[in-house]
């Protein structure tokens, strides 16, 4: 350890040296402390370096803008913004959110069209980060502060679904400021699962808080604001709910149906490959944040072990390729003991025809679920976009996945960028694994319907990995519909054509995440508020067909 120059310990995340654990020489305070704060600049060094220059003005964002001012990114640019791009803004502003004169988000949709709101006209934890991330990008980053610090007021709520109070650091899938304008008050509502439909808690909805807190932190360079002890016991208070031991086998983090952006039931239940990305990367992010003091250090312990646990784990079992495809092919069933190579007894007979021709030689995916005698293998967009940016894909499994991305461009994007997940359910199974919901019949919605907002999480993947191009075809889909539609929030049909049957327009999330891609391909270097470098000294994955006892 001595004489290595700068060893990245502590809460920063060089997990594999943490790995060869020692931690109580690890924790030094004083010195993680220096080590911890050097370790935003380093990683904005090195997580840029990705073949595009760097943007110097990481930290120096201009502060004060009013809201209406003009684009600071189309300001900047050297050539033609496309026109969309102001229309885009401008519906962005309209959908922002003011408490007692401060705004704190923006609303799902601002649709004039319809009188069904629904919850649209609330403030949805996940469906704000797209519009946080285009603030950040054009150097706005009050209202993400605000936001970050009014969820986090909310997480200390008392929460209840009946007489069952839930636990203490969930996070609210949305929030409504309510305006009286008599008594000239602004009030909150906060729904963490308990009108939701289903009564599902959003587990997505704390990872997101800290992956934006560290994006907040990395754009403006204000350490400020995640060090407070306020932000400090938010993160702990989160990650408690998930690191707790239980009865659990596996590191994955087991879940309801629809507690995430598929907010309904789909037969996601388990251990679905969303959640897993998006726990790996707040891990990740809570460890660039956490200060190891008190009770911080017990949790970053245990932040590092459960990195460790869950990247072998997802690396190994969820990840599918032609190889991985052929050997489940070929499993035996009903081993017993440390030395079975089907761990969970998966049935080749499980495997859905369609695999068979989706797979191609090259590329590969982190299927959508794995547990007991269960493989779900649909491909899903937002897991396999978070596994890339958060390095829970080694860099050859990110490479593959683009690589099925562009093999399978027809399927999976189509006219409009991005399928959710492929293939749908039909039919039977329809009717068995969604509980016949008909707003998720096939093709259409959470069931194999085209996304707009996820081409922001495709074009970030795309930057990471060194493939902008595929990027730029996916925005150029987008551009020759989404305004001439009013930005709906879902497309449906096998090729994504026809505007979803009950979605929303002006969709906000569609429309940040449009601003989002755009800012990206103009200045990749914005990547590093929401990439996380791979740790190079990880290691390596141990072959599917290994033995136990050889871990
Ligand atoms: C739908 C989506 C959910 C989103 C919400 C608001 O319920 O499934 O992911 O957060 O709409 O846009």
């Amino acid at each position: 350890m001595e004489g290595g120059g700068l060893r990245a310990v502590g809460s920063h995340c060089s997990l594999s040296e943490m790995d060869d654990l020692d931690l109580t020489r690890a924790l030094d305070k004083p010195r993680l402390k220096i080590e911890r704060k050097r370790s935003f600049d380093e990683r904005s060094m090195s997580e840029l370096s990705t073949g595009y220059s760097r943007h110097d003005g990481m930290h120096d964002s201009p502060r004060g803008r009013s809201v209406l001012d003009t684009p600071l990114s189309s300001a900047r640019n050297s050539f033609e913004p496309h026109p969309m791009m102001a229309e885009a803004w401008e519906a962005l502003r309209r959908s922002m959110v003011f408490f007692r004169g401060q705004p704190v988000g923006t609303l799902a949709a601002v649709d004039n069209t319809t009188d069904e709101v629904l919850n649209y006209d609330q403030v949805f934890v996940r469906d704000f980060v797209p519009s946080a991330l285009a603030f950040l990008m054009n150097g706005e980053p009050d209202i993400v502060k605000h936001f970050l610090l009014k969820t986090l007021q909310l997480q200390g709520w008392e929460k209840r679904v009946d007489r069952f109070k839930l636990g203490e650091g969930v996070m609210p899938a949305s929030f409504k400021v309510l305006h009286d304008p008599i008594r000239e008050t602004d009030n909150i509502v906060a729904d963490f699962g308990e009108s939701a439909i289903g009564r599902v808690a959003p587990v997505d909805s704390g990872f997101w808080w800290i992956i934006l807190l560290r994006a907040y932190t990395k754009s403006t360079g204000d350490l400020t604001l995640s060090e407070t002890p306020e932000c400090q016991k938010g993160m702990k208070l989160i990650l408690s709910l998930c690191l707790a031991e239980g009865f659990d086998t596996f590191p994955t983090l087991l879940c309801a149906d629809g507690c995430s952006m598929i907010d309904r039931r789909m037969g996601v239940y388990g251990y679905p490959i969303e959640i897993q990305a998006l726990f790996f990367m707040a891990l990740r992010s809570a460890l660039s944040m956490l200060k190891p003091d008190g009770d911080g250090r017990e949790c970053i312990e245990k932040i590092v072990k459960r990195l460790h646990a869950l990247s072998f784990h997802m690396r190994s079992y969820f990840w599918l390729d032609h190889q991985n495809l052929n050997d489940i092919y070929r499993f035996k069933t009903e081993e017993y003991s440390h030395t079975a190579v089907n761990k969970f007894n998966v049935m080749p007979d499980s495997i859905p025809e369609w695999v068979f021709d989706f797979m191609p030689l090259r590329g590969g995916y982190f299927v959508g679920n794995v547990g007991p005698a269960h493989m779900d293998f649909r491909w899903f967009a937002l897991g396999n976009c978070v596994s890339i940016l958060s390095s829970l894909a080694t860099p050859d499994q990110s490479m593959a996945i683009m690589d099925l991305l562009e093999h399978r461009w027809a399927e999976l994007v189509g006219e409009m960028p991005l399928k959710i997940c492929y293939p749908c359910l039909e039919g039977h199974e329809w009717r068995i694994v969604t509980g016949c919901d008909p707003k998720n019949t096939r093709w259409s919605y959470h069931n194999g319907g085209s996304w707009p907002v996820l081409l922001w999480q495709l074009t970030a993947a795309c930057i990471k990995t060194g493939r902008p191009q595929i990027a730029r075809r996916a925005v150029d889909l987008i551009e020759s519909r989404l305004h001439r539609d009013c930005w709906p929030e879902y497309y449906d049909g096998k090729l994504g054509r026809y505007v979803g049957k009950q979605a929303r327009k002006y969709q906000t999330w569609s429309i940040a995440g449009y601003l989002v891609a755009k800012m990206l391909l103009e200045d990749p270097s914005h990547i590093g508020m929401i990439s996380l470098e791979e740790d190079k000294l990880m290691k390596p994955v141990i072959k599917r067909s290994a033995s136990w006892p050889q871990l």
